[in-house]
């Protein structure tokens, strides 16, 4: 039952072991050594658990971290000053405010504040604005995710209909303009909550990336035979069995969907730990300064 699954864990483990060799390089040749400053405010337990394991990885690769952990009522002010801190000190190539933040903050004021040539998760406007046009720039974690485990798996996207659903900053509209560019040449359609036929949309996808946050929303009758799906979704839903009392689910209904795919990925092992993977990648291409130099 398992060869049509598109395995992350494995394919991500792949990356970060060129990525670990290419830092050792780096540093008996130049004696730079990688590193990336994480902040996070408030508790909320699914980003706690995220920032824990990037932290994990850069300690696996041998790439210097440090984290700010500020209370859930931590100024906008105070989070501006440790971004303006990491902004000027020299062994930090790559800086990560962890999303959500606190409701009393401006999410976007604090994405502008950061250095967009340290801006490794690509959400500054000029990273944003340069991934459009097609130039250099840090490519979103998670779309760079996405489409290293299609380029990995030999899934070709030229002239294929990719339909995303979901058109969040972080994943629906990067890949979506990811996927539009000459590298990939799809055909594109984004799907959203106000979408009138949703099913009609993605019956006619070659590509499906499911990236709308709700648990089990693709079934079977929605994609067409023989399609590539992504599942982006990472739901907590109740399993009192558990030691935790939650269980991970995608935005598939993995069961319903696997006869009738070609190739999917599972929840969890598979689009996420490709986000850790490239969030490590684009921390070393600044550290190599082969983004700006
Ligand atoms: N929250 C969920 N995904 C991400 C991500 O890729 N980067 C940041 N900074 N926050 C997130």
């Amino acid at each position: 039952m398992l060869d049509k699954i598109i395995d992350g864990k494995s394919i991500s483990s792949g990356i970060k072991s060129e990525i670990k060799s290419e830092t050792e390089i780096l540093k008996s040749g130049k004696g730079i050594v990688p590193g990336l400053a994480f902040i996070l405010a408030g508790e909320n337990p699914a980003s706690v658990v995220y920032v824990r394991n990037k932290g994990k990885a850069c300690e696996e690769l041998g790439f210097y971290s440090v984290t700010e952990r500020l209370p859930e009522n931590a100024s906008e002010e105070s989070i501006i000053g440790l971004i303006k801190d990491f902004n000027q000190n020299s062994r930090i190539h790559g800086i990560l405010v962890q999303l959500p933040l606190p409701g009393h903050i401006n999410e976007q004021k604090i994405i502008e504040t950061i250095d967009y040539t340290k801006d490794v998760d690509g959400f500054h406007p000029v990273n944003a604005g340069r991934m459009m046009t097609g130039e250099k720039c840090f490519i979103p974690c998670t779309p760079y995710g996405i489409v290293e485990l299609l380029k990995r798996s030999n899934v070709k996207t030229e002239g294929k209909n990719v339909v995303v659903i979901g058109r969040s900053n972080i994943v629906g509209k990067p890949v979506a303009n990811l996927l539009m560019r000459k590298e990939f040449n799809s055909t594109v359609t984004v799907c959203h909550s106000k979408t009138v036929n949703i099913k009609q949309h993605i019956s006619g996808a070659d590509i499906v990336i499911a990236a709308i946050g709700k648990a089990g929303f693709v079934k079977r009758d929605f994609i067409k035979e023989g399609s590539v799906i992504i599942d982006v979704g990472i739901n907590r839903t109740e399993n009192p069995g558990s030691k935790s009392g939650y269980k991970l689910t995608g935005d598939v209904d993995f069961e319903d969907c696997y006869e009738k795919c070609r190739l999917i990925t599972p929840v969890p092992g598979g689009v996420g730990p490709m986000t850790i993977a490239m969030l490590m990648k684009n921390t070393l291409d600044s550290a190599k300064g082969v983004i700006y130099g």
